[in-house]
């Protein structure tokens, strides 16, 4: 029999340090929605893509690791905004090398429109790409991208 629905995707969606500050932490350059408040729009944008979405932040470089170990076996893909670790974490970028699960890698601000040392990502070279600059937008743009990605 033919199977018009697409099957479902799962997707870890990561979020860093200093993100669960979001809404009240320099509203200016990331923006006024809270990180809950992102998650939801995640999440509507995933029933949209049939996808599944679990998300997780952590302020801790090893949890951020073991989530992404976790992440094996139990999803397709990653989407992660690692905050200020996406400029200094060699074993994010390992972790993510290790599961070798497409990731996409978002920023709200425009990385490259800032502070040099922001300019430089760990996280780039082991994603399929990199969206920066679109406040939300930059992860719906990003689990669309993923989720584009897996599909084909
Ligand atoms: C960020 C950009 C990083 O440079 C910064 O450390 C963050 C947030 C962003 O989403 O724009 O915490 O990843």
């Amino acid at each position: 029999m033919l199977n018009l629905t697409a099957e479902h995707v799962s997707v870890l969606v990561l979020h860093g340090p200093n993100l669960n500050l979001l809404g009240q932490r320099e509203p200016g350059i990331y923006g006024s929605l809270t990180l809950a408040e992102i998650n939801r729009l995640l999440e509507e944008e995933g029933k949209k893509l049939q996808a599944n979405v679990f998300h997780t932040q952590s302020n801790h470089e090893g949890a951020l690791v073991d989530a992404i170990h976790e992440a094996l076996g139990q999803h397709q893909g990653i989407l992660i905004n690692a905050g200020a670790y996406t400029h200094t974490s060699v074993a994010l970028r390992d972790a993510l090398a290790a599961v070798n699960l497409p990731t996409v890698e978002v920023h709200l601000s425009n990385i490259y429109r800032r502070e040099d040392f922001r300019h430089h990502s760990y996280i780039a070279p082991v994603a399929i790409g990199q969206i920066s600059g679109f406040g939300a937008q930059s992860y719906l743009l990003g689990l669309q991208a993923l989720v584009h990605h897996i599909r084909n």
